[in-house]
């Protein structure tokens, strides 16, 4: 039985009324209802691990199951979220902390060369946004730095006269918000979630590492709860250039793609882009390094979405099917979520794709 909710629940959404988990928006996340309900559903044990971890949603979501979790991504925002989201934390210590921070009065130390970027905040913005920030590289506690660090993030998010639109950003006017007053009330309401929520003492672990190369020890997950990127939103990385140009010095070379990154144009032999093509190979690389891992009887809960292109449209759940069973895994359930319509040019419908979970098992014996 799936939840009638579950076309919500694989968007990150119902996570937006969620503490903790609603730290930081991220749009490419599922929700925490999906999590729980896949590890009841299919009594998944741990550790459980999700190689496109994301903002932690899987990894939070089963620290709050007391259960153990393991979980990679490529983007260094990602794995700061993940991380911040699932440590434990001396609440006292943050709150002196917070109470330093307010009697700071931010002051120009340094601008930010950056034109692109200069021009995306209202005057004084960013340099209130740069003093926070050499303010936060200096909290010695790295967990504490971490935590003030990924609320100046979430800040700067809210504050930049942008929008965070498809695959891209768009300038967007908005009121001039006080920056210190954001990111210090950010960071209580962080505090209050913290006090409220109840959640066990287990801290996954974290890893800024690709899932295609990632090996861990054979047999040695209980199961894998994740989502690799759309084939359609594969430059989605571009929509947070913005925080990691900001705070991870990330060149936008390195922003590009991490799934199919070198493929382009259009494959002469056959229909499907080259994209999706190479898409499926790498995906078939995950694939591959997920049943090497899991134990023999775990199961990987898999949420993925079809590929819209401006001529055809792709149904990622099938050819991901065949690839998952041509590994060895054993098709267990595959359960649509939604129907999502594919648009060229915002008014010439191209089709539809779905939306669905993969419920696969490696079997006991080979
Ligand atoms: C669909 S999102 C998963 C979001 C996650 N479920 C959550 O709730 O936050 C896919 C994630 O895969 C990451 N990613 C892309 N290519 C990757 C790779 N080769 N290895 C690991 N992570 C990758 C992206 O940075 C993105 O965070």
């Amino acid at each position: 039985m799936h939840p009638k909710n579950l076309h919500e629940l694989v968007t990150f959404v119902p996570n937006k009324a969620e503490p903790v988990h609603n730290w930081l928006y991220y749009k490419e996340g599922f929700s925490r209802g999906v999590v729980e309900w896949a590890v009841k559903e299919f009594s998944l044990e741990g550790p459980v691990c999700d190689p496109f971890c994301g903002v932690g949603t899987t990894l939070l979501a089963c620290k709050q199951l007391s259960l153990e979790s393991i979980g990679f991504d490529v983007s260094p925002m990602a794995v700061l979220a993940s991380e911040v989201k699932t440590r434990n934390y001396s609440l006292g210590e943050i709150e002196k902390t917070l109470k330093e921070f307010h009697k700071m009065h931010p002051r120009e130390i340094g601008k930010f060369q950056n034109k692109k970027i200069r021009r995306l905040f209202h005057a004084g913005q960013l340099d209130d946004i740069y003093f926070f920030y050499r303010k936060v590289q200096e909290i010695e506690d790295a967990k504490i730095r971490n935590f003030f660090l990924l609320a100046l993030i979430d800040t700067t998010g809210r504050v930049a006269n942008v929008v965070k639109i498809g695959g891209s950003l768009r300038k967007q006017r908005k009121p001039h918000f006080p920056v210190k007053k954001l990111f210090l009330g950010k960071v209580k309401k962080m505090l209050l979630d913290l006090e409220a929520l109840k959640m066990s003492e287990t801290e996954p672990k974290v890893f800024e590492a690709d899932a295609r190369m990632a090996k861990l020890k054979e047999n040695s997950v209980g199961s894998v709860i994740t989502s690799p990127p759309y084939l359609n939103k594969i430059e989605y990385t571009k929509v947070y250039k913005m925080e990691l140009g900001l705070f991870f010095q990330e060149q936008e070379t390195k922003l590009r793609a991490y799934i199919a990154d070198e493929a382009t144009g259009h494959a002469g032999e056959t229909k499907m882009p080259v994209i999706a093509k190479a898409y499926f190979d790498d995906m078939h690389r995950v694939l591959k390094n997920m049943f090497h891992y899991l134990v023999p009887g775990g199961k990987a809960i898999i949420v993925v979405g079809g590929g819209c292109f401006p001529y055809e449209t792709v149904e990622s759940d099938d050819i991901l099917l065949e690839e998952a069973e041509k590994i060895g895994f054993k098709k267990i359930d595959k359960i649509v979520a939604r129907n999502v319509q594919c648009m060229r040019n915002r008014t010439i419908k191209v089709g539809t794709v779905r939306e669905s979970v993969l419920v696969l098992e490696k079997p006991t014996e080979n």
